[in-house]
């Protein structure tokens, strides 16, 4: 073997050990991908399934609209906007029994960012606003129905950064 072919024979030697200890190496990206999927798919089925009760009529009523602002998204990406008006019905039928606890001074909010009638007031403006998003769901109208998710959007975080967190 002249010297030239040795070093090959060697490099490729090098390559090979090289190889078999990638393959056996458990850190790989993909698996590391995977692992990630492995993970948290579970860790999410578990926090839902955790969720206690809710302890008032707004977290009630609130849980019902994350609900249904999720199922508006996927309306809006599929272009089904008959999907929408139910889960607008939903929610104000529960917010019924939100205002009667607001009535009867029963809500506590978690964060004083406003007084009560503050709150009241910001809750009015927000339902004007589903309302808005079903006249535009019930017109078919795509292009005003994202544009009206968006305001939405901004109402949940406007008065949850207020009287939320
Ligand atoms: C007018 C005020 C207001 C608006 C608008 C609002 N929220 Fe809330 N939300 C609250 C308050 C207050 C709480 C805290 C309730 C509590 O813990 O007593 C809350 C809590 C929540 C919770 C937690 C409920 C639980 O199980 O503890 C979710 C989820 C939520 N809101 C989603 C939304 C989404 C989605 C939107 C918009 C589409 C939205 N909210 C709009 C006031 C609001």
């Amino acid at each position: 073997m002249t010297s030239s072919s040795l070093r090959t024979a060697y490099a490729l030697l090098a390559l090979a050990a090289a190889l078999t200890s990638c393959k056996s190496h458990p850190q790989e990206p993909g698996a590391d991908l995977h692992a990630d999927h492995a993970g948290s798919a579970p860790a999410t089925a578990a926090a839902t399934a955790a969720l206690p009760p809710a302890q008032n009529a707004v977290q009630a009523e609130m849980r019902l609209l994350h609900e249904a602002t999720r199922d508006w998204v996927s309306a809006i990406a599929n272009n089904t906007l008959e999907a929408i008006p139910t889960g607008i019905h939903k929610v104000h039928q529960a917010r019924t029994a939100t205002e009667k606890a607001l009535e009867k001074g029963e809500y506590e909010l978690p964060k004083k960012g406003g007084t009560l009638d503050d709150f009241k007031k910001q809750d009015e403006e927000f339902h004007d606003e589903l309302v808005a998003l079903l006249k535009a769901s019930k017109a078919n109208d795509l292009a005003a129905t994202t544009k009206q998710l968006g305001v939405v959007l901004e109402g949940c975080t406007s008065c949850h950064t207020k009287y939320r967190f």
